[in-house]
């Protein structure tokens, strides 16, 4: 196999939020991987800032300790870590204040690539952005890295595309989605258009129906507050679900560079077509032995929102008119396991006569966990007694067929931030497209609050309600299970 790593230029990169969940648990941990693996060049260096009084050597610590949480034993070598805590500094700052920034202005460096990671409140990207301009940190070829939830309607969406576009260009923004940065997310497009085989058959000619699930077994646990006024469509339809139905129902880019797959997504986001209130069921989780109910968890007895969601989705278009697309997700559900699978029609005519619970060809593509694909395909059953049917998997596990250990492909984290580093803006959204999927979202939710809408309870550990069984059901077709 050969391996082609595109090499990643010095950089300095500041990360404020630095001592915040994020930083700990995903961002630091991800990167000391990639020090690991020798993929950071020797002139990197790592700022960490937020407003908390200590010094860098206490920032190490801190960060030190959260490899130890975050990264898993087998990858922790004292001498890496030694290594990767050298290039980390730390710097007092306030996001809204003056404290800090001609330190941080003297700390950057000229002549190597600048990149900022907001990872704080959202309310705070503004005065980040204009403090950057204003001190003369960040210069035209910077970058500014921002995390979800970027808004929380069209509005929000707006002002805050017109408050970053005040100090940066598009081209220096890199709005996280880190679903894009999952490995099999990215594989999904090398499956649709490195292959001959799939592409023929990707219309509503021959794909009779997509699921797309992404179902957790987690509970909202102590993000209560934020979930409460988020809910599954902000938190996971309105970008990781929307951006993988993007990319599955994508045309072709003609070439495989940001706004080349950007352009395409955002037409397949302005194709898609109001969804009736029928064809969306929302549920939230009751309490078992294992945990409280999304009520309590929630901290609000009054609670309208969502833990769970299943949407029918109908894109007008050439490609999909007539080839409905069902999204799932959820908390407390049966398996944390997230696929999209491709639901192919029956051959037009059996020659084989009728054959009872003949169920077609299937393309399940694995998210997590045990990232890999399926195709189901029809065999003749072995043995003699006649031409009888049966289906069985074409099983590929990414692990088992590259020899790699699942642990070992990159975290999705890891993968977006050398991105940014490289000026590689492919798997980042672009402003139009989260602006777009705000107002494909908007009419739903403005919809389920003038009907004072109520989610349906669901079993925690279940599927999800048995209302959303109905949803496929009243079309003739099933849910795939949820299961490991
Ligand atoms: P935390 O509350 O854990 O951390 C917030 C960080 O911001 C702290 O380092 C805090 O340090 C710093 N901070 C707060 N106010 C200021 C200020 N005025 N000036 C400078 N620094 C400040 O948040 P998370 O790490 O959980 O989240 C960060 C961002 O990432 C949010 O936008 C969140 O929505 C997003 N996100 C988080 C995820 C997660 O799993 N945690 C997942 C997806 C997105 P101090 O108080 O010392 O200043
Ligand atoms: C986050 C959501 O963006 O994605 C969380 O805010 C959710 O609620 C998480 O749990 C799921 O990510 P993953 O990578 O675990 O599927």
């Amino acid at each position: 196999m050969v391996s082609r790593v595109i090499p990643v230029e010095d950089f300095d990169l500041v990360i404020f939020g630095g001592t915040g969940d994020l930083a700990r648990r995903k961002i630091l941990p991800g990167l000391y991987r990639r020090y690991r693996s020798g993929q950071m060049p020797e002139g990197a260096r790592i700022i960490g800032a937020a407003r908390q009084d200590q010094d860098s050597a206490v920032y190490r610590k801190l960060i030190g300790a959260a490899i130890k949480e975050f990264v898993p034993e087998k990858y922790r070598d004292s001498k890496s870590i030694a290594g990767f805590l050298e290039l980390i500094s730390y710097i007092v700052i306030d996001a809204q204040g003056a404290g800090g920034w001609s330190d941080l202005k003297k700390l950057t460096r000229k002549d190597v690539v600048k990149a900022f990671y907001f990872s704080v409140a959202p309310s705070l990207f503004g005065d980040l952005a204009e403090r950057l301009h204003t001190y003369k940190i960040a210069d035209s070829q910077s970058r500014i890295v921002v995390e979800k939830p970027f808004g929380r309607d069209l509005a929000s969406a707006k002002a805050l595309n017109a408050v970053l576009a005040e100090h940066f260009d598009e081209s220096q923004i890199y709005r996280i989605d880190h679903y894009l940065g999952k490995e099999t997310v990215q594989n999904l497009m090398a499956v649709r258009f490195g292959n001959i085989l799939f592409e023929p058959l990707w219309n509503s000619q021959y794909v009779d129906h997509i699921q797309i699930t992404a179902a957790e077994t987690v509970a909202v646990g102590s993000r209560g507050a934020y979930y409460d006024k988020s809910g599954a469509m902000r938190d996971m339809v309105q970008n990781h679900l929307m951006q993988l139905l993007c990319l599955i129902a994508m045309e072709p880019p003609n070439e495989f560079e940001p706004d080349a797959v950007r352009d395409e997504k955002l037409k397949v986001i302005r194709a898609l077509d109001p969804v009736n209130s029928s064809d969306i069921v929302r549920g939230r989780y009751e309490a078992n032995k294992d945990g409280p109910s999304y009520l309590e968890e929630s901290g609000n007895p009054d609670s309208s929102t969502e833990s769970f969601i299943a949407m029918k989705v109908n894109i007008s278009n050439w490609r999909w008119k007539g080839t409905p697309i069902y999204l799932r997700t959820g908390k407390r559900l049966r398996a944390r396991t997230s696929e999209i699978a491709v639901v192919f029609k029956d051959p037009p005519h059996s020659i084989f006569g009728k054959q009872e619970g003949r169920r077609g060809n299937v393309l399940a593509i694995r998210l997590q966990p045990n990232e890999g694909m399926t195709l189901r395909v029809t065999i003749k059953e072995p043995g003699p007694g006649g031409m009888r049917l049966m289906e069985v998997p074409l099983d590929m596990s990414f692990a088992d067929a590259l020899g790699a250990d699942a642990e070992d492909t990159p975290d999705a984290y890891e993968r977006l931030i050398m991105d940014v580093i490289r000026g590689n803006q492919t798997l980042f959204m672009r402003g139009d497209e989260v602006e777009a999927a705000w107002a494909w979202t908007d009419p739903i939710i403005n919809e389920w609050q003038e009907r004072g809408d109520m989610p349906k309870s669901y079993d925690s550990g279940s599927s999800g309600p048995e209302d959303a069984l109905m949803l496929l059901h009243k079309d003739g077709r099933r849910w795939r299970e949820i299961k490991e």
